[in-house]
Formats: structure tokens, sequence, C-alpha cells
């Protein structure tokens, strides 16, 4: 990290680095989450879902791309072993047992309200103390939060076709 750079990182070096490496880890799961529920759908609206399931993954994707330069820009390293990602994620991968649209947007649906807070515990660290550590996290929450609301959207269109199927 430049000279100038690392002078305005007001925090505990070590420790962000930790955060944003378990963050790292976090994503990669998600990554991968979305992207074999995009395969294995099946269901009422799979399309739809596949579709989102896809862009997420992307997103997801590019999520540890940010966070991984972030991380060498810090001085640190990313995560170099994916044995590594399941010890490091707080948020954790939900293995699909179910592969029925309903459950997979259900798992998807508390991986996000976890990456949420995440994001949340990453801004309230760094909002005094590393700026640029902060606006990443500020981008990366606001995704989140629009990943959440997606998964709710579906959540309740499923509701609103159980109600046709019913009358
Ligand atoms: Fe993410
Ligand atoms: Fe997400």
């Amino acid at each position: 990290m430049g000279e100038m750079a690392k002078k305005i990182v007001k925090t505990d070096l070590e420790h962000l680095l930790k955060v944003l490496n378990e963050a790292y880890a976090e994503e990669w799961l998600a990554y991968y989450q979305y992207w074999i529920a995009a395969k294995v759908a099946m269901g009422l609206n799979r399309t739809a879902v596949v579709g989102e399931f896809e862009e997420h993954a992307a997103e997801e994707l590019k999520h540890a791309d940010w966070l991984a330069d972030r991380i060498i820009q810090l001085g640190g390293a990313p995560i170099l072993s994916p044995s590594e990602w399941d010890n490091m994620a707080h948020c954790k991968y939900i293995t699909p047992h179910n592969f029925d649209v309903v459950a997979l947007v259900r798992d998807n649906l508390e991986a996000e309200r976890c990456a949420i807070g995440r994001y949340e515990g990453i801004c309230d660290l760094t909002h005094n103390s590393d700026y640029e550590t902060f606006r990443l996290s500020r981008k990366i929450l606001k995704e989140e939060i629009e990943h959440e609301q997606e998964m709710e959207d579906f959540m309740a269109d499923f509701e609103t076709a159980k109600q046709y199927i019913k009358a």
C-alpha cells in the first residue's frame, strides 16, 4: 500500500484484514450457492428464478473481486486455498437438499440476510477509520440489500401463486 494511503487507515490493520478475508470467503460461498441453485432448480417460475440466481452469482463473484483488490491494497493476501473458505466464513454455505425453487430461494434469502449483517459490521468498523473500505462495504451492502429484496419478492410471488392454486 502507498505510504499516504496507509497513513489514512486509522484502524487495527490485522483485524481489518481478517474481517475482509472472512467476507471474501463468504462471497465465494455465496457465488457457489447461487450458481449451483441455478443449475439444479426446478418448479414454479423456474426460468425467472434461475435468471435472477445467475445474475446474483455474477454479483457475488464481483464482490469477491473487489474485496481481493482491497485486501491486497491494504498489504494483505486474499485467502489462497478454497479449503479455508468454509472455516473462515461466518455466513455459512447452505447445502441445497431440496431443489424446489421455493426452498432454494429461502436458502439464498437466509444467506443474503447474513451478508447484510456482515457489511453492516464492516461499515461500522470503518466509517470513521478507513474511508475507502467504508466506501467499498457500503457499495456491497447496497447490492446485498437489493438481493434480499429480490428473494423476498420471489417468496411473495410463491405465496400469491399458492392462493391461485387453492382458488
Ligand atoms: Fe455479495
Ligand atoms: Fe448477495
